[in-house]
């Protein structure tokens, strides 16, 4: 079979790493970025690039007609800190860029869609501590409100007309090469960028806030890992629990010190993310994505730290 595989939401924090992963994997020609801007990254020249905007139903519709792609990687979101400054654009964008794709993917009989979760999905009154795969979902961000119901609209999709739609929960995601978008989650990486120049940072989270979080070289490796996984494996066609490591600011400074003794943390009060963050789990039981496809983690704290700080000061 040739394949031929979309990635939209190319220039992302997720996306210009997973473009180029698959690149090594399928050729470079095989996989077409799409987004709404044009690359600034090692993407640009390295393969074909499409201006997609996911609400934009023609322009998908062309796109889809053009390349007749095998797999979909739907990676465009509004997430969930900049969602909450404009709730109507994140609803529209991460829901009916869904429902877009989906439908196209049905048409088009595209094998295989990617649509990431977030542990966003859960809420205030999910367990904090070893968050199951089933349990309460009461998400309170326009961000977690389109995750849980587009988790819903994946499995129907998978049930009704047998779309292989395959999806994982992911935790904050720690990366060097692109920038983070807006989320809760991204002050674990603007610590590292601060550390370097300025040898303090002030967190918008309070010391003790305890997140589930991923080194984006685990995340992608796990994603792929799934989307190769046949598909009578996938168990679960909502979206997969997935887990790396969980840390607060306070673990995350004490790790820096480790390279940088001087390293000072402050902490600001009363930023909107901070309700955010509490109402989301501590840690994830990810034990089904380790059962059906053999999930394992390789970067714990102290190799992100080391590996993040080494690549940001080259
Ligand atoms: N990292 C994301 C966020 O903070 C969670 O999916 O919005």
């Amino acid at each position: 079979m040739k394949e031929s595989i979309l990635v939209i939401g190319s220039n992302g924090q997720i996306g210009t790493e997973l473009v180029t992963e698959l690149r090594k994997i399928y050729g470079e020609d095989v996989v077409i970025a799409c987004d709404i801007r044009r690359p600034d990254y090692d993407i640009k020249n390295a393969g074909p690039f499409e201006f997609v905007n996911v609400l934009e139903k023609e322009i998908l519709n062309n796109t889809f007609k053009k390349y007749k792609p095998t797999q979909v990687y739907l990676l465009a979101a509004l997430l969930s800190a900049t969602g909450e400054q404009n709730p109507k654009l994140a609803w529209d964008l991460n829901m009916n860029g869904l429902l877009n794709i989906l439908d196209l993917a049905i048409e088009y009989q595209t094998y295989k869609v990617y649509w990431p979760s977030s542990i966003a999905a859960f809420g205030v009154n999910s367990p904090k501590l070893n968050t199951p795969q089933y349990c309460i979902m009461d998400p309170n961000t326009v961000y977690g409100i389109s995750k849980l119901a587009g988790e819903r609209w994946c499995e129907y999709y998978f049930q009704k007309y047998g779309l292989d739609v395959r999806s994982i929960r992911y935790p904050g995601l720690i990366s060097w090469k692109a920038a983070p978008g807006g989320g809760t989650t991204d002050y674990a990486i603007h610590i590292f960028h601060d550390a370097l120049k300025k040898g303090s940072y002030t967190s918008f989270l309070s010391a003790e806030t305890k997140l589930p979080m991923m080194y984006m070289d685990d995340a992608i490796r796990g994603t792929i890992e799934l989307m190769d996984s046949p598909a009578d494996r996938i168990s679960i066609r909502s979206s997969y629990n997935f887990a790396g490591t969980s840390f607060t600011p306070e673990d995350l400074a004490t790790e820096i010190r480790k390279h940088i003794p001087g390293f000072e943390l402050k902490y600001q009060e009363n930023d909107p993310r901070q309700a955010i963050a509490s109402s989301w789990p501590q840690s994830i039981d990810d034990k089904q994505a380790r059962q059906d496809w053999n999930w394992k983690p390789e970067f714990n704290l102290t190799k992100i730290t080391e590996d993040m700080l080494g690549n940001l000061k080259r």
